[in-house]
């Protein structure tokens, strides 16, 4: 039997968001009905709302979350009812021309649910990144959720479904950051701040955490860098050089996205170094640098989807590494919200209060 629950939609471009009843079907054949435990607030909800995604409003928002498999359709055997799942954006196709030459994080034909979820005059819904999870309940493919530690608080290791895992990947996968590397990240919102943690994790020597807004360095340190520049003060790329002993360092990441953070992040880089943009521009930005740059430092540009991360490798493994102490994903959650302060939780964000706010269930 289909089933009416609650969910936070976005209806028309840059309208506050709004609570509705929600029609979930059953899960067919692949799909799976998860109760949602909790779910965190993400920039991408906030882009959505505005349009800047598509226009395939209403929107159902949410997509950085936790919850227990309700019921499972046909042929479904990676999860079973009563499961605890974290929920990804990139379910891999296995059968794409990424996929077959191994190498799934890149798949070009991710699934979702087919099934759409309704409003209750039978308005088909667009779930944000195929997720939709500010809501009770919600309807995904089977290959977006993926089994973890049922013990873990749900708000924290919901996280892993987006940000979080994104600046982590960046740092750890794509940037392929190792023992003994010098990192320099960026942008410290959730994305950087992983990338922080993620360089930790790996083991880098020097991590330096760049932002303009000196709150956002104290909660960078807290997470492992250990050097702080603010950019509004000083020259970035100079600090960084200075810090390496004149050279730049190893990774750089741009967690920011735009074409002069990409640059600092271009010349803060020593010589055969790696960059990572995982902040995502806007189609009307625009680069212009001198080629022979490009030769004679030499090194990989690289950009980072999703982390480059593998949900059914790394989630079970990062909420191992949180449960043994040894990850402090925890430090993500800077509050508890009700499903209708995500409005609030917006401006939150956009006054750059929080690191993640995220909707309890
Ligand atoms: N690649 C992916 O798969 C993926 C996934 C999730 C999010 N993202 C993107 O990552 C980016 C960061 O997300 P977030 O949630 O951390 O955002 P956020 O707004 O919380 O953080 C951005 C940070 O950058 C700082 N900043 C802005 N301009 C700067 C500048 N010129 N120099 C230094 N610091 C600057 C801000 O002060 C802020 O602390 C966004 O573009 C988001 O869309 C990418
Ligand atoms: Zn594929
Ligand atoms: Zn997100």
């Amino acid at each position: 039997m289909p089933q009416q629950v609650r969910g936070v939609i976005a209806r028309s471009k840059g309208a506050p968001v709004e609570i509705a009843t929600i029609t979930i079907p059953d899960p067919g054949p692949g799909e799976v009905v998860v109760d949602i435990a909790a779910c965190g607030v993400c920039h991408t909800d906030l882009t959505y709302r505005d349009g800047g995604i598509n226009d395939e409003f209403p929107f159902l928002l949410g997509h950085e979350a936790s919850g227990v498999v309700e019921s499972v359709g046909e042929g479904v055997t990676s999860v079973a009812v009563g499961d605890f799942v974290v929920l990804n954006w990139r379910a891999v196709c296995g059968q794409c021309r990424a996929c077959k030459r191994g190498r799934p994080q890149y798949c070009f034909d991710t699934h979702n649910a087919e099934q759409k979820m309704t409003l209750e005059d039978g308005t088909e819904l667009s779930p944000a990144l195929g997720i939709g999870a500010f809501a009770d309940k919600t309807l995904v493919h089977a290959g977006q959720c993926t089994k973890v530690d049922q013990s873990a608080d749900p708000a924290v290791v919901g996280l892993l479904g987006c940000g979080v895992m994104a600046g982590l990947g960046a740092a750890v996968n794509t940037g392929n950051v190792g023992r003994g590397d010098t990192v320099a990240v960026i942008g410290c919102g959730g994305v950087g701040d992983a990338a922080i943690m993620g360089a930790r994790l790996a083991g880098a020597v020097k991590i330096i955490a760049i932002d303009r807004d000196d709150k956002k360095l104290e909660w960078a340190k807290d997470l492992g860098a250990t050097h702080t520049i603010n950019g509004a003060d000083v020259d970035a790329v100079e600090a960084v050089q200075e810090l390496t002993g004149g050279f730049g360092a190893d990774v750089v990441i741009d967690a920011v996205g735009r074409p002069e953070t990409w640059k600092q992040a271009f010349y803060a880089r020593d010589l055969a170094g790696t960059v990572v943009l995982v902040g995502v521009p806007t189609p009307d930005m625009k680069l212009e640098m001198p080629l022979i740059d490009f030769f004679s430092r030499g090194g990989s540009l690289k950009s980072s989807w999703y982390g480059d991360c593998l949900p059914e490798r790394d989630f079970p493994m990062l909420v191992d590494l949180y449960q043994q102490g040894r990850l402090p994903l925890e430090k993500f959650v800077s509050e508890r919200i009700k499903i209708d302060e995500v409005e609030e939780a917006f401006h939150k964000m956009h006054a750059g209060e929080v690191l993640r706010s995220v909707v309890v269930l």
